[in-house]
């Protein structure tokens, strides 16, 4: 592909292409809209930070669901960066700070594939869609080009299309809202959100049978260990297959009270039939553009020393 079509920067040098690497790296979702992430780039270092100005320990009591919308941002900036022609490595957790999640060094060229390019361009396009989704199954290409997307993450894709599993699984649901802690409840109505991120055919959140009704597919990511590192894997799936799902036009929506704890993680991944963990609960489906949700801008996520 012409880099060009890729916008203005993508020929400039590695400065100016590891700052639109940055720019899409801000598109990931998390909950509440919390963008619970600082950066630092120094050179051809780049490193991810989790703010703690931004989390809940009432929301997210293990810190799981700010992880994994880290590992989302991060899984945004490897597919800019291998779109951009950067090639980089990665190591998660490299220690030294607290707050220190990833560091990614950038280096020589990488000949992005075609399918890299969309992705990057299919990142400023994802939305968190919450009106009803046009039905059908997903085709089967679809679910295996989803499925590639994990390939090499170290996290698993389940595509659940039953309707006996979709029940079990808007069930789960349910009872994570009936068992709700009021604090959580608190912390999720504070900003702004449902707990199923969807809304039924009268308008209102899907509750009960609407949850299973109103989704096309569930996707389920899962990993074998439940701990951080897993978790930022699990968000960088997350975010491949929610980039490859807009590029085929279907969009997704969340539900991730079920996987606020360990326990309801484990058995999210038994119902779907996995030994692991779920990580990352979403219905996908096919719908029409909706408005963006504004982001902090980046000079306001980017650290310009690393954090003592
Ligand atoms: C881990 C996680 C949990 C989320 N939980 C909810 C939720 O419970 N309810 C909801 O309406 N949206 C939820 N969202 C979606 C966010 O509200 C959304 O990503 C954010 O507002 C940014 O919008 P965008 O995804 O359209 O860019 C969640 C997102 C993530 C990554």
């Amino acid at each position: 592909m012409d880099p060009r079509r890729l916008g203005p920067g993508a020929r400039g040098g590695p400065r100016a292409r590891i700052e639109l690497a940055l720019h899409t790296a801000l598109t990931a979702p998390s909950p509440g809209n919390c963008q619970p992430w600082r950066w630092f780039a120094g050179g051809e270092v780049i490193e991810l930070y989790r703010d703690p100005a931004r989390t809940s320990a009432g929301a997210d009591p293990d810190g799981q669901a700010t992880a994994l919308a880290c590992g989302a941002g991060l899984g945004a900036l490897r597919v800019a960066l291998r779109a951009l022609g950067l090639a980089e490595q990665t190591a998660l957790l490299p220690g030294g700070h607290p707050d220190l999640l990833a560091r990614v060094a950038v280096g020589g060229r990488a000949s992005p594939l075609p399918e890299e390019q969309w992705l990057y361009q299919a990142a400023p396009k994802r939305r968190t869609f919450r009106a009803v989704m046009a039905h059908g199954p997903l085709s089967r290409a679809l679910s295996k080009r989803l499925g590639a997307m994990v390939d090499g993450t170290g996290a698993e894709l389940h595509v659940v299309e039953d309707m006996a599993r979709k029940q079990a699984i808007g069930a789960a649901v349910e009872a994570a809202i009936a068992g709700e802690p009021p604090v959580r409840a608190a912390a999720r109505a504070a900003a702004g959100e449902a707990g199923v991120s969807f809304e039924g055919p009268d308008g209102a959140e899907a509750r009960g049978p609407a949850i299973a009704d109103g989704a096309p597919a569930f996707v389920v990511v899962t990993t074998a260990a439940d701990e951080p590192a897993e978790w930022l894997r699990a968000g960088q799936a997350l975010m491949r297959v929610l980039l490859r799902a807009r590029v085929d036009h279907a969009w997704g929506s969340f539900l991730h009270l079920p996987l606020t704890e360990a326990a309801g993680r484990k058995q999210l991944a038994s119902l779907v039939g996995a030994t692991g963990h779920a990580q990352a609960l979403a219905r996908l489906g096919g719908a029409a553009d909706s408005p963006p949700t504004p982001r902090r801008p980046l000079s306001e996520v980017l650290l310009t020393q690393r954090p003592s």
